[in-house]
Formats: C-alpha cells, structure tokens, sequence
C-alpha cells in the first residue's frame, strides 16, 4: 500500500552538502523532540550500491526504478549509531564511505530514482514530527515544512570535517583526495536538473565554518523553538 505519511505531522527539513554537519544535527534535534529522524542521503547511497552490485546502469531507467521501488531499506540505532540494513543485510560501511558518495550522486542525478523515492519519504512523516535531512528536503519532499534550515560551510572546512568523521570511523581517507571528491559531488548535484542542491526559497541559510555542533545546535533549536511557537505547534 502507499502512504503518503501523515501530513498533519510537522517537518524540519535541514540540506546542504556534505560535510555541514546536517546529519549529526538532524540526529540531535530529533532525539532532543523525540521525533523520527529520515536520512535521504542513506536511501540514495544504499539505491546506489545495489545498483553498481547488480551492475545495472545508469542509464537502465526501467531497472533502476524497479530496484529503487522493490528494495527493502531500514535502519537500526545500534550502540555504534545507525545501521543500514538493505534487505536484512547490513551494509552500512559500504554505503557510509566516500565512493558510497560518489555512486549516490551518481545515480541521484536520474528522475525515475528520485521519482520512485518521493513517496517512501514522504511516508516517514509520522507523529509526533520528523528530521529530514538531504538535499532537496525543503524544495521537493517537504515543501511545506514548518521550518527549512540549510547549512552551508565553506569547502576546505567541509572536506576537514568528513575527514575526520571518516578517519574516526576507520576509513583510509587522504585529505586531498577527499577535496576533490567534495568539489566533484558538489559540483554534479548543484548542477543537476532534477532536485538540485540549493537552498528552498524559504530557506533560512546558517554558515556553519566558525561553529562547532553545539553551536549549530543551540542556533537550530532556536530557529525551531521560534517558530513553532508562532505556528501555534506542541512539540509532542
Ligand atoms: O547526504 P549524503 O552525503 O549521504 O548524500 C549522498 C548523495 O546522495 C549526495 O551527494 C546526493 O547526490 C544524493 N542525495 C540527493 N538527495 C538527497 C540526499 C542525498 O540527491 N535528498
């Protein structure tokens, strides 16, 4: 059955490129309201490496949108953060590394991917709220979010930062190859026709090269606080 999720449900939706830290602040906020949290760019990224695992090309749209369709994606919170499980199979070094990346923008660029992945996100709308973060959550999935947060921060302190997040998490990363491969994804979703990143018209932008998470944080729960106050929303 499709679902198009609970539309009454509130969404914040926080984009921007990799490395601006949206997914450990999605992560934060939503544990701190006690809402579900939807990381797209995971469901783009295990798309991805079922496709290059099937070996179906990017240019089989009938394949790919079957794939994109039939696949079963879920995610656990285990002790270690999040797994990504793809039809019971955990997966979640393969998709969360850099290349994982890479196929994702890859295949993130065809319409029928991102066509037969709107209703499964849309469908985790569910009360009390939810976190979306990504890349066209504002502009496309949610367009009527309570509140559409874009992180932005600059290119050297976003490579930086996945770098880190990376090393820590025991991948073999060099900081120059990681520049380029941040320059490149940017470069192909930016200019992309379908969805492209760019922030929601709507869209408050926070430059977050001169902040630590906390900080982002604290200015997000603002922004949030704000004006669920003025919509007249509760938090529960
Ligand atoms: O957010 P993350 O880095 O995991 O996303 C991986 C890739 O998936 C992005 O570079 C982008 O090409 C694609 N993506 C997308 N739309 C989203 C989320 C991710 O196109 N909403």
């Amino acid at each position: 059955m499709r679902t198009s999720g609970d539309v009454a449900a509130p969404v914040l939706a926080i984009d921007g490129p990799s490395g601006t830290g949206k997914g450990t602040i999605a992560a934060r906020v939503a544990e701190y309201l006690g809402w579900h949290t939807l990381d797209s760019g995971a469901l783009y990224r295990a798309i991805a490496f079922l496709a290059v695992e099937n070996r179906i090309d990017p240019g089989d749209t009938d394949g790919l949108e079957e794939l994109a369709k039939s696949s079963v994606v879920e995610f656990v919170v285990r002790s270690d953060g999040v797994n990504i499980l793809l039809d019971d199979r955990d997966i979640t070094d393969e998709v969360r590394s850099e290349s994982g990346g890479k196929n994702a923008s890859i295949y993130a660029k065809i319409p029928a991917v991102r066509k037969a992945l709107l209703h499964r996100q849309q469908a985790m709308r569910t009360a009390p709220g939810l976190v979306a973060d990504g890349r066209d959550m504002g502009t496309v999935v949610f367009p009527d979010a309570f509140l559409k947060v874009f992180l932005d921060a600059s290119a050297a302190v976003r490579a930086q930062r996945r770098h880190k997040q990376l090393s820590g998490k025991g991948f073999d990363v060099k900081l120059r190859a990681l520049e380029r491969e941040i320059a490149e994804r940017d470069e192909q979703d930016r200019n992309r026709a379908a969805s492209p990143l760019v922030p929601a018209a709507d869209a408050i932008v926070l430059d977050t090269s001169e902040k630590d998470i906390g900080q982002v944080f604290a200015d997000v729960m603002q922004l949030v606080d704000k004006r669920l106050a003025s919509r007249q929303i509760s938090r529960t």
